[in-house]
């Protein structure tokens, strides 16, 4: 038996030392917060990507009485995309948050179901995407690819 360690390269930031076009990004998903539809988990979440075209596309999460329903903001993001620029390389995702109950100050990173989502959109572009999060403070966390978030993972090759 050995111990194989893996590290992860997060970036931390303060949202202030930012370059611009980071800050639009963030700006645009912080915009799109209130088109979240989060009246169970009172949880906010918005996305929003940049494409290669230089468009940019947002996904907020939107959640259904019957629970299970629910829908993540990142995946909804990546349906976006998809149906409005199909083909199209995404960049750089941005995600932020909201707690209506009580504010979460640090970064929250996506669900381990976006996660996976994420990678299936780098797997079909053959490109990573730069993520970067930030909670309701001023920390803001990125990292390269979502293989960062997801370092061991399952893909399409297992499936030949
Ligand atoms: N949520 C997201 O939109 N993205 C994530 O990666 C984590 C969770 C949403 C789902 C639900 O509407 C609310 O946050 C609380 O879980």
């Amino acid at each position: 038996m050995k111990i194989e360690n893996l590290t992860i390269p997060v970036r931390v930031y303060q949202f202030e030392e930012l370059e611009a076009s980071i800050k639009t990004l963030f700006g645009k998903a912080i915009e799109n917060l209130p088109h979240a539809h989060a009246p169970y988990s009172q949880f906010h979440v918005a996305s929003a990507s940049l494409l290669e075209n230089g468009e940019i596309v947002c996904g907020t999460n939107q959640e259904n009485a019957s629970f299970p329903l629910g829908l993540c903001a990142e995946r909804i993001n990546l349906a976006a995309i998809a149906s409005l620029y199909p083909k199209t390389k995404v960049l750089k995702m941005a995600i932020v948050i909201e707690n209506k109950r009580s504010p979460v100050l640090h970064p929250v990173a996506p669900c381990g179901m976006c996660r996976q989502a994420i990678l299936e959109q780098e797997n079909i572009s053959n490109s990573p995407i730069e993520i970067w999060l930030k909670g309701q403070g001023d920390v803001v966390y990125a990292v390269n690819s979502v293989k960062d978030l997801l370092p061991i993972n399952f893909d399409g090759s297992c499936l030949v």
